[in-house]
């Protein structure tokens, strides 16, 4: 069996991809799909929920499917710099991968609002890192303007090839499942990422043996793109916002998006037609968390599954217990929620909503003893 090297190799039938291109990779992909245990049992409902862990990706997001294939093909053009906006994942992803392929990245983060671990990481990979006295929306805006000008590539999921890395996700769920789950939860933010698995899951239904093309970018005319016709098992995409940065409910942009979920502190997404466009076509529908309930499913997980993701990811898991349990999402359900980065991204939130307080004692065996018997 050849050695496992990341979503490009492993689909490269699917992606646009050449057999000489040079491959920027870090083994991404192949992430595990974990089937809770205890959580359903707690509430007391007959549903198989599995969480696709995508923080076990190389910089511990799903961004790294989108990012191998966005600066594979950036290198593969000539670019020595790439640019985005971020709320943290995306720039923690495209230093990485700009390292990796020895070009510049030049990433844009709000001030003060990217968690720790994540702007760890943009320092740490060398790349150029622009803190903006503004958010999310402003650094987009900024950005496009930028790439419109100057000689670098834009790297956000308005790069299509961003959302042909991403839908590799539900290629591998439909392998692991031996179909498509029923539901499919997301956190929407940007929502690049439900329509990345909706493209994934239309490619993967529609007839075996076609397929992608550089022409329509997807599926030969198969997937919503061009509005063709989609055959076999698909499931109802769910997307999940946060309460103050839910656009998708409002109906309208937000302007100024909060949530304790920074990852998805976004009021204006770049892909609100495809996201709408997904609802319809899956027969699913968008729903909004408030920062207590995600902040509750994100330690529910950890404590009753010992799955530790951050806050924004917790989102689609809050939101499915929640259509669980008022039965919107029926008994006898396969469910999957997203986990879309992991928890040590964020580790002040996840100190600070501790419950339990390290307990600090005496190096003597009578004070570990006594902390072990009262703690029972
Ligand atoms: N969850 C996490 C952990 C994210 O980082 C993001 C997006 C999302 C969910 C939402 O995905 O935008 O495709 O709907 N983070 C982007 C970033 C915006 O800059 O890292 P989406």
């Amino acid at each position: 069996r050849p050695r496992y090297t990341g979503i490009i190799e492993r689909y490269r039938d699917r992606l646009p991809i050449h057999d000489d291109t040079r491959i920027i990779g870090l083994g991404e992909g192949n992430t595990p799909l974990i089937r809770l245990n205890n959580i359903p049992r707690l509430i007391g409902k007959e549903v198989d929920i599995y969480v696709k862990y995508e923080g076990l990706n190389p910089t511990g997001s799903f961004k790294d499917r989108g990012m191998t294939m966005a600066v594979t093909k950036a290198v593969e053009d000539g670019s020595r710099a790439i640019i985005c906006a971020s709320t943290g994942n995306t720039s923690a992803a495209a230093a990485a991968y700009a390292a990796r392929a020895g070009i510049t990245a030049f990433v844009l983060i709000p001030d003060g609002k990217i968690a720790q671990g994540k702007l760890a990481q943009a320092m740490m990979h060398g790349s150029v890192v622009i803190q903006i006295k503004g958010n999310f929306d402003d650094g987009m805006r900024l950005v496009k303007e930028v790439a419109d000008t100057a000689p670098v590539t834009i790297v956000n999921s308005v790069n299509p090839y961003r959302l042909q890395g991403q839908k590799t996700a539900a290629f591998e769920i439909v392998e692991e499942l031996g179909r498509a789950p029923d539901y499919h939860c997301l956190p929407v933010g940007n929502a690049g990422n439900i329509t990345a698995h909706w493209i994934g899951y239309c490619e993967y239904s529609s007839a075996s043996g076609d397929h992608v093309t550089e022409s329509c970018g997807f599926c030969k005319g198969r997937c919503m793109y061009a509005g063709g016709a989609v055959v076999g098992n698909r499931p109802r995409m769910v997307g999940y916002q946060a309460e103050g940065s839910a656009p998708f409910m409002r109906g309208h942009m937000v302007d100024n998006p909060e949530t304790v979920a920074t990852a998805i502190r976004i009021g204006h997404p770049q892909s609100w037609d495809y996201a709408w466009k997904v609802k319809e076509e899956s027969g699913g529908w968008f729903d909004e968390c408030s920062d207590e309930e995600i902040l509750a499913a994100q330690k529910l997980l950890a404590e009753k599954e010992g799955v530790f993701c951050e806050p924004a990811s917790a989102t689609s898991l809050a939101g499915a217990l929640r259509d669980v349990r008022q039965g919107k999402i029926p008994e006898g359900s396969s469910i999957v929620c997203t986990l879309t980065g992991h928890g040590l991204k964020d580790p002040d939130t996840a100190i600070r909503q501790s419950t339990r307080s390290p307990l600090t004692v005496d190096a003597t065996l009578d004070s570990v003893k006594r902390a072990i018997l009262e703690n029972m």
